[in-house]
């Protein structure tokens, strides 16, 4: 083990989990970089199940550290979709234009408290040994009465931060790593990436009781 792969081939993703893990002292890649080009089946139906799922799949193919994580909105007037189906929500070649739009459109009449969605992110290991672990994040806001902000990706333009009166749309990169719910769910994980990598230099693990 001498890497850790990330499970995406996104490179939004890849910086920001670059920002925060980067300074561990061993190279972080994505698949591709590393080589990988897995035929990944995301049929779970949970964020937690989808992550493993895609973790388990890269870790059959490598002896790294592999992460991955899933993501999505949840909108509770929509019964919390799209929730893990957020990236295939109305197709997967939809624009989030028109995904946002139609967002917007069912949560018309709408207001305050009703408006209510979060972007959940659970981020996987596993690691050489088969080990597993799992954190998950939240950022909790509001839909809002239309797409405002030019920055971030995906459903980013009509989430709302009531505190700021900003979209993370709206947010640098910088300022949305710090709250966002893919920035926590991986600081949450780095302990516990560090803690396996001390046992590997030391070998304290593999000692026998005295
Ligand atoms: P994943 O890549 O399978 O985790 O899909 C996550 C999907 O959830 C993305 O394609 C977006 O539609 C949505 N999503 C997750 N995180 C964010 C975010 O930070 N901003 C906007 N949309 C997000």
């Amino acid at each position: 083990m001498n890497r850790i792969v990330f499970a995406t081939g996104n490179e939004g993703k890849m910086r920001e989990v670059r920002e925060i893990l980067g300074d561990l002292g061993i190279p972080v890649v994505s698949m591709k970089e590393a080589g990988l080009h897995p035929d990944i089946q995301e049929n779970g139906s949970t964020f937690e199940e989808n992550a493993l799922i895609k973790a388990l799949t890269v870790h059959s193919l490598c002896q790294d550290i592999v992460l991955a994580d899933d993501s999505g909105l949840e909108v509770d007037y929509l019964g919390k979709q799209p929730g893990v189906h957020s990236a295939r929500w109305m197709g997967e070649d939809t624009s989030y234009e028109i995904k946002n739009q139609e967002i917007l459109r069912r949560l018309s009449g709408t207001s305050g408290e009703d408006r209510s969605a979060r972007f959940v992110c659970v981020i996987a290991a596993v690691f050489p040994d088969g080990t597993t672990a799992e954190t998950r994040a939240v950022i909790e806001g509001q839909i809002a009465d239309a797409p405002r902000g030019e920055g971030g990706f995906g459903y980013d333009p009509i989430f709302l931060l009531p505190d700021r009166g900003l979209t993370t749309a709206e947010l640098s990169a910088e300022e949305k790593n710090e709250i966002s719910h893919r920035g926590k769910a991986l600081r949450q994980m780095r302990p516990t990436i560090e803690g396996w990598l001390r046992e590997e230099k030391t070998g304290v693990r593999w000692k026998l009781p005295e």
